[in-house]
């Protein structure tokens, strides 16, 4: 029997010093790979929208969608810690709208925790939330859910201002309790010294090897979508063994090889 991963053990491992590895899962089969592949904790990201559901980004995912995800993602992991991403506009109308989105995240999912986007703005409801039970992971640097306000996916904190909007931010979240800080596209010195200054870990994403952990897409890692970030490493190459794989199931209906004898009643 697996041990249940809680947020002391997350603490625990990044107090020492070992790097926290998350990925993204989508569904019960990917959430069963990671957990017997060793992930540290999982993230049903809002980026389902363009792995699974075929938007171009990620604002038409909803909660109805995420729920589904995130029960999906618990029935095939049961022990795994699961954070749930809050999709675009479930936490950013009112408090008490998001209060009820992340009570009910919790509460129909099993989901461990929530992150959401955002810094010092949301600090107020991330202090709420977790006053209420509610573990969150905050988000910052490159935030897609601002993609439309940002003008496309850009690297967060190259010139000053910005690298010190990202350092207040992440000390915002850790007063306000959070218990991870995902720090997205941001340059690799800005990250470390983020990442010196915090108590709590820091996952990065295309931020370079000194947070704490990274968090990866896992379509990114499989090679199951055409475009590549920079900052994602391909571990297989998913497009092009499943399309020779079904090429082949075509093509043996259509010859008559398939199905065979061992795959036929009698
Ligand atoms: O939705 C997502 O997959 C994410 C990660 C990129 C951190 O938020």
């Amino acid at each position: 029997m697996m041990k249940k991963v809680t947020v002391s053990t997350l603490a625990k491992r990044a107090e020492a010093n070992e790097k926290l590895v998350m990925s993204t899962a989508y569904d019960a089969i990917q959430a069963g790979l990671c957990m017997s592949a060793g992930i540290d904790f999982m993230l049903v990201g809002d980026s389902v929208g363009m792995t699974h559901l075929g938007y171009a980004n990620t604002l038409p995912v909803t909660m109805a969608d995420m729920l589904a995800h995130t029960a999906a993602v618990r029935r095939g992991a049961p022990e795994a810690f699961v954070v749930f991403d809050m999709p675009f506009m479930s936490y950013q109308q009112s408090d008490e709208a998001a209060m009820i989105n992340a009570g009910e995240a919790l509460k129909t999912t099993g989901a461990d925790a929530v992150k959401l986007e955002g810094g010092a703005e949301f600090a107020p409801l991330v202090r709420k939330m977790t006053g209420a039970g509610i573990p969150v992971m905050g988000h910052i640097g490159l935030m897609p859910q601002r993609v439309q306000v940002c003008g496309g996916y850009k690297v967060v904190g190259r010139d000053e201002a910005g690298a010190e909007q990202v350092l207040s931010d992440a000390l915002a979240l850790q007063e306000a309790g959070a218990f991870a800080i995902v720090l997205e596209c941001v340059p690799e010195a800005l990250a470390k010294a983020v990442t010196g200054k915090l108590r709590i870990p820091t996952i990065g994403i295309g931020s370079g090897k000194y947070c704490s952990g990274q968090v990866q897409v896992i379509t990114d890692l499989l090679g199951l979508q055409e475009f590549k970030p920079k900052h994602a490493k391909r571990y297989m190459e998913g497009c092009e063994l499943i399309s020779r794989a079904l090429k082949q199931y075509a093509d043996e209906v259509r010859n008559g090889e398939f199905p065979a004898p061992e795959n036929t009643f009698q």
